[in-house]
C-alpha cells in the first residue's frame, strides 16, 4: 500500500521566534512510518517539526504549519490507499503574524486566534475507496468522544488515547474500526502499537478488496 503518515506538533506563528504549538513529541507517527515501510509499505511521512532522525526508507515532507500540512496532505492525497493523522494539528492559529519581534509592555496583551482548516475531517469528506486514520485525545469521556469523531468525520479507524500518552515511549490506547468493537492495548511500546494499527489496516483494505 501507500500509505500517507502525519506526526509531530503544528506551530502557528505570532511573530518571527514566537508559535502556538503543543507538546507532541511525534513518536506515534514515527513509529508508524518506520513501522508501514519495514512491513513492505509505500511510505511518507509529513513531519511538522520533530528532534528526531527520518526513519529510513521512508520518504519525509516537513511542515510547520497546519496550513502547510495541509497542502503536503492534499499533495500526496490522491495517490495513496491510506492517511494516517496521527499529528497534533494546532486548532488555532493567530489572525495575524507580527513580521518584526513584539516588544514588551507592561500592559496586558491579547491575541486573537481563529480555527484552522481540520485536515482529518476533509480526508474523510474526500476520501472515496481510502483508508482514513484519525487520532483522538482526550481527557474525559475518552471512547464516547472517539467514537463520535469515527463517525463525525468519516472515518474508517480511530486510536483513542489519553493526556498521560503524549511523549512517552509506551502509551494506553484504544483502537475502534467501524466494522468491531473498542479494542484496549494496555501500555504498551509505541512500536507495537504502530504493528497492531498498521496491521488493522492491511485487514480493512483486504475486506474492501474482497468486497469490491
Ligand atoms: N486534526 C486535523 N486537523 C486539525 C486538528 C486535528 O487533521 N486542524 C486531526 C488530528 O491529526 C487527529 C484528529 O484530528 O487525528 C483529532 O484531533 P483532536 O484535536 O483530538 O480533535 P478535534 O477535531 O480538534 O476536536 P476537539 O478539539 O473537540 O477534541
Amino acid at each position: 500500500m501507500r500509505i500517507l503518515v502525519t506526526a509531530g506538533g503544528t506551530r502557528e506563528y505570532i511573530d518571527p521566534v514566537r508559535f502556538i504549538s503543543n507538546a507532541s513529541t511525534g513518536k506515534m507517527g514515527y513509529a508508524l512510518a518506520r513501522t508501514a515501510a519495514k512491513r513492505g509499505h509505500i511510505v511518507t511521512l509529513i513531519a511538522a517539526p520533530i528532534a528526531m532522525k527520518a526513519p529510513s526508507h521512508v520518504d519525509v515532507v516537513n511542515v510547520v504549519t497546519c496550513r502547510e500540512m495541509f497542502d503536503a496532505v492534499k499533495d500526496n492525497f490522491d495517490q495513496c490507499d491510506c492517511l494516517i493523522m496521527a499529528a497534533a494539528v494546532s486548532d488555532y492559529a493567530p489572525v495575524r503574524t507580527s513580521k518584526m519581534k513584539m516588544k514588551k509592555s507592561a500592559s496586558d496583551l491579547t491575541i486573537r486566534l481563529k480555527p484552522t482548516s481540520d485536515i482529518l475531517a476533509w480526508a474523510g469528506k474526500n476520501k472515496k475507496s481510502r483508508i482514513v486514520v484519525g487520532f483522538a485525545l482526550e481527557d474525559e469521556k475518552l471512547l464516547e468522544r472517539a467514537e463520535q469523531k469515527l463517525a463525525d468525520k468519516k472515518l474508517d479507524m480511530i486510536v483513542a488515547n489519553s493526556l498521560s500518552s503524549i511523549g512517552t515511549d509506551a502509551a494506553t490506547v484504544h483502537i475502534k474500526t467501524l466494522d468491531a468493537d473498542w479494542l484496549t492495548i494496555p501500555d504498551t511500546p509505541k512500536r507495537k502499537i504502530a504493528a497492531k494499527i498498521i496491521g488493522r489496516v492491511e485487514t480493512l483494505r483486504i475486506k474492501r478488496r474482497k468486497s469490491s
